[in-house]
């Protein structure tokens, strides 16, 4: 087939397998490079330095620079959307995102939705500057979170490790609670448009908390709000390639590759590479799925378990990544030797 584009990450996103998987990292940019350590100094207001386009767009830049990886994806956050609609979000070193929690239906009626996109013009002042100065051959992918994951955050105020305060208020305020997906989904889709028309190459979003949900509320709680925005993107871009990470769909990933309308799915390392190729790939491109740890290892294990993952997926047109995102302690040299190795060097 002749290519389409000199990005191997679109090439591959049209279904045209690349003789070398293009490659790129979730969290590749941020806590693992000592560049970033540096930057992140000039800003300690987490949220002021992803509003700064001078720093997101260095940010942004520097794991393409230091590696080469095949795509840079925006740096921002994806609380940005709760704390442009007008809900208290801060970072607090070493506790993770804080955030002032919704209780009510109240609290959600306040909640502005309005303000996008106008208040996040130095989100696409960044992807300009970003797309300036990027080589030919890297795309750059634009996100969001999916309204299921955002909510968690904006009902529990905070990281958690049992969902309970989330998933209480959307069974006993189903009405609620989908007022605020709902919202979510508009918010989301106006933002990731807007993002389209700054100038990304592809949109990713993640729902990082999909595999907390039993399989009676995936459908309603995470399917449904991602397809809507899928089906809003598509029909105003539809040439701009969209990845869903509905990370921890487990088995349901099946059902999302044959109902959804974007064209991959990023996969969480618990799936095995030989399952993903018979219930995924006749359907959809796939992106995955090292376990980070393996990274962070380095070594054999990390050379072996690669090339199985290689092995299994990379003969039909696949984008190598990780089932989550890079550790913060995973050394340079380890992610320099998985690149050689899936660059046959
Ligand atoms: O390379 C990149 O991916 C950078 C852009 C990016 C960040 N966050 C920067 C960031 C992206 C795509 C995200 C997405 C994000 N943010 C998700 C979904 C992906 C996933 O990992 O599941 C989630 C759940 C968040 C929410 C969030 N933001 C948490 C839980 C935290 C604190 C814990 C952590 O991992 O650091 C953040 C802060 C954050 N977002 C940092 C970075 C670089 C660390 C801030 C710092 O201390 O410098």
């Amino acid at each position: 087939m002749t290519a389409i584009s000199s990005k191997p990450l679109l090439e591959t996103l049209s279904g045209d397998r690349q003789k070398i998987p293009p490659v790129w990292f979730m969290r590749q940019a941020g806590r693992h490079l000592p560049e970033y350590q540096l930057l992140r100094k000039k800003e300690p207001d987490f949220i002021r330095f992803c509003m700064t386009p001078e720093l997101a767009t260095e940010a942004t830049l520097q794991p393409v620079t230091r590696y080469g990886v095949d795509a840079a994806i925006l740096f921002s956050d994806i609380l940005i959307l709760p704390h442009i609609m007008g809900q208290s979000v801060w970072f607090e070193a070493n506790k993770g995102p804080c955030l002032t929690p919704l209780q009510s239906d109240a609290d959600i009626e306040k909640l502005a939705t309005e303000t996008v996109p106008g208040k996040l013009s130095p989100v696409f002042s960044t992807i300009k500057g970003v797309k300036k100065a990027l080589p030919e051959k890297t795309a750059l992918i634009g996100f969001a979170g999916a309204p299921w994951t955002v909510a968690t955050y904006m009902l529990e105020g905070k990281s958690t490790k049992n969902f309970s305060v989330s998933k209480k208020f959307g069974l006993e305020n189903p009405d609620s609670f989908q007022k605020l997906i709902n919202l979510l989904c508009n918010v989301t889709e106006t933002y990731l448009s807007a993002q389209i028309e700054a100038g990304v190459d592809v949109i990713q979003i993640f729902d990082s908390w999909a595999g907390v949900l039993p399989d009676t509320l995936l459908k309603s709680w995470v399917f449904n709000p991602l397809e809507k925005i899928v089906q809003g993107l598509k029909k105003k871009h539809p040439t701009v390639p969209i990845i869903l990470f509905p990370r921890g769909a487990g088995i349901h990933h099946a059902h999302i590759a044959q109902h959804t309308q974007a064209d991959a799915l990023s996969i969480e390392q618990t799936m095995p590479p030989e399952w993903i190729k018979t219930h995924i790939q006749p359907h959809k491109i796939v992106q995955g799925n090292l376990d980070p740890s393996y990274l962070l290892a380095g070594g054999n294990l990390l050379r072996q378990e690669t090339d199985r993952i290689l092995s299994q997926l990379a003969d039909k047109p696949f984008i190598f990544n990780l089932g989550h995102g890079i550790d913060k302690d995973t050394p340079i040299a380890h992610v320099e030797a998985i690149l050689s190795q899936i660059r046959g060097e």
